[in-house]
């Protein structure tokens, strides 16, 4: 199969953006002033209008695959630019350019299969980052992390813990599904990890919750989610702490109560009364 050239890349992009909503693409001031010299200034007082983030308080909140509601997107010629910037690597780059370089990856076979890259979604300084596998079918068809059966029983966890999704940032291991939801390959792991780390250290959560055996071997380097599950660890100063996969729960629903038990501990980490949500189901039923 010929290597796919920068218009298929473009073409992949776009149809992404579109899929998702945007209605404006980002051209490089030198290629818009070129082809579209009227509209140079419309652009200028966009860009005035949307200030880079600041601040834990002040910064946007992201959604789909983690580009700012209030930025448009970038193309592929923004994301050659960027690569003569930071040279394409994930270490040095801010989180659009990491979202760019994200989209457009090659670095493993799974781009071949996968119909949108999932970079997560959340808020970008969220106190608390959750880690998943990798995308399944339901989150390869819409580019965005845990939206499946196992996605809606995360949804229930973030909220018993007095949280939303918007407030927490949900990632995973590898940003592309892999056939047939088989878990990762080391390869394919190993190659995707850079740019988890960069979104790790560029969130700047206190807690890294790891969903299952696979996080736990590529974040923490163990085996033994069973045995490990509920016990803190130090991942560069983040207090992290592994947990049952909502999938696993779904096959095995009694460990839900473990799973709660380590829920517990992260509330209690970021000062929430369990309580609370005791209360709120006893309402409800
Ligand atoms: N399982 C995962 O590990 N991640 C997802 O995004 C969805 C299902």
């Amino acid at each position: 199969m010929p290597e796919p050239t920068i218009a298929d890349d473009l073409l992949q992009l776009l149809n992404w953006e579109q899929k998702h909503g945007r209605k404006t693409v980002y051209l490089a001031p030198d290629t818009r002033s070129q082809f579209f010299p009227d509209s140079v200034q419309a652009c200028r007082e966009t860009r005035d209008a949307n200030p880079a983030p600041a601040s834990r308080s002040t910064e946007p909140r992201v959604t789909g695959a983690g580009l700012k509601t209030d930025t448009s997107a970038a193309t592929i010629q923004q994301a050659k630019q960027d690569s003569s910037d930071h040279g394409g690597d994930p270490m040095t780059c801010g989180w659009e350019d990491l979202s760019r370089l994200v989209q457009t990856c090659h670095r493993c076979s799974l781009h071949k299969s996968r119909t949108n890259v999932v970079f997560g979604e959340g808020d970008p300084h969220a106190r608390i980052m959750f880690i998943g596998e990798g995308p399944g079918f339901d989150e390869d068809q819409s580019g965005r992390p845990f939206v499946g059966r196992a996605g809606q029983l995360l949804t229930k966890m973030i909220q018993a813990m007095q949280l939303s999704r918007e407030e927490v940032f949900i990632g995973n291991i590898v940003k592309c599904r892999p056939p047939g939801n088989r878990t990762p390959h080391e390869d394919e792991a190993e190659a995707c990890l850079p740019f988890l780390r960069r979104q790790i250290e560029l969130i700047q959560p206190d807690i890294l919750v790891l969903l299952g055996a696979t996080p736990l071997k590529y974040i923490l380097g163990k085996t033994g989610i069973t045995r490990l599950h509920g016990t803190w660890h130090d991942v560069n100063g983040i207090a992290t702490i592994p947990t049952f996969h909502p999938s696993y729960l779904l096959r095995s629903p009694q460990r839900k109560r473990d799973v709660w038990e380590d829920l517990k501990k992260v509330m209690a980490r970021i000062g929430k009364d369990p309580e609370e949500t005791m209360r709120k189901v006893r309402r409800q039923d």
